[in-house]
């Protein structure tokens, strides 16, 4: 069945049990379990994210295992460029947004070109790979692809984002004191990882990050990757078997981005 069908059925089938007093979130749960109820194929989570450590993690062993191209999924051209990841894969969520915003912040600011791009991928591993430590994961991503200080800068904005700078005008989050408490401390390794950077001679371009991570949460602005088509064109050297399959050491991260749900 290919995708389009699919989300068709699966729409049909989930407005069927709605009531009048479901929220949209409700509306989006239900969705969400008529597509897994309606795959052909089971998903199996990665074996890390099984918290109960009970259990074999294989599923119904009666049924056929996802692999390959999963139909909640948009479909990846042959050829995937970085703005196909962009609109196919980091999602039209406040999470591409985030990237784009905080890239045109940049760009608006007058700084360089590596700085935008930084910006503009700094948290692609948040939306695509286990989220911690999603800078050095980010940094991994694109470090074939870039000049060597946007994939440094992405990796330090990691620890950086954790203290202030008042050079730049940059205070310890507000946010973060929501989302980790008041008493959150960094483990060893970040501060020294912050430490270090502090004295690099990129330290700045890894500032930058930060400094336009903290204003790029607008719901209102819609930024579309066309924008920075040429910036990409002159500072992220596209293969051209397309990401994920030029034989890289980073291919297989790409790929899996593809197919995140393959069993193997
Ligand atoms: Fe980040
Ligand atoms: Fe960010």
């Amino acid at each position: 069945m290919d995708r389009r069908q699919f989300m068709r059925q699966s729409s049909l089938a989930a407005a069927a049990g709605f009531t009048g007093s479901m929220t949209m979130v409700d509306k989006a749960e239900a969705l969400e379990s008529v597509m897994v109820e309606g795959l052909e194929r089971e998903v199996a989570l990665p074996w890390y994210c099984n918290v109960t450590r009970q259990g074999n993690n294989m599923g119904d062993p009666n049924k056929l295992k996802m692999m390959g191209d999963d139909p909640r999924l948009p479909q990846m051209p042959e050829n995937p460029s970085l703005e196909d990841y962009f609109e196919l894969r980091f999602g039209a969520n406040m999470g591409a947004q985030h990237l784009l915003q905080s890239a045109k912040l940049a760009a608006d600011a007058g700084l360089s070109e590596k700085v935008v791009l930084a910006c503009l991928l700094h948290d692609i591993a948040v939306l695509t790979m286990p989220r911690h430590d999603h800078g050095y994961w980010a940094a991994q991503l694109i470090e074939p692809y870039v000049d060597e200080e946007v994939s440094w800068a992405v990796r330090h904005h990691q620890a950086l984002r954790f203290f202030p700078d008042p050079d730049f005008d940059y205070e310890y989050p507000q946010s973060y004191i929501k989302l980790f408490g008041e008493d959150y401390q960094v483990p060893p390794y970040i501060e020294q990882a912050a430490e270090y950077a502090t004295k690099h001679k990129w330290y700045g371009t890894a500032r930058h990050i930060c400094v336009n991570d903290l204003y790029a949460f607008d719901p209102e602005k819609k930024i579309e990757i066309s924008e920075f088509a040429d910036l990409i064109g002159r500072n992220f050297r596209q293969p051209s078997e397309g990401l994920g399959f030029d034989r890289s050491p980073v291919a297989h991260m790409w790929r899996t981005m593809i197919w995140p749900n393959s069993y193997l």
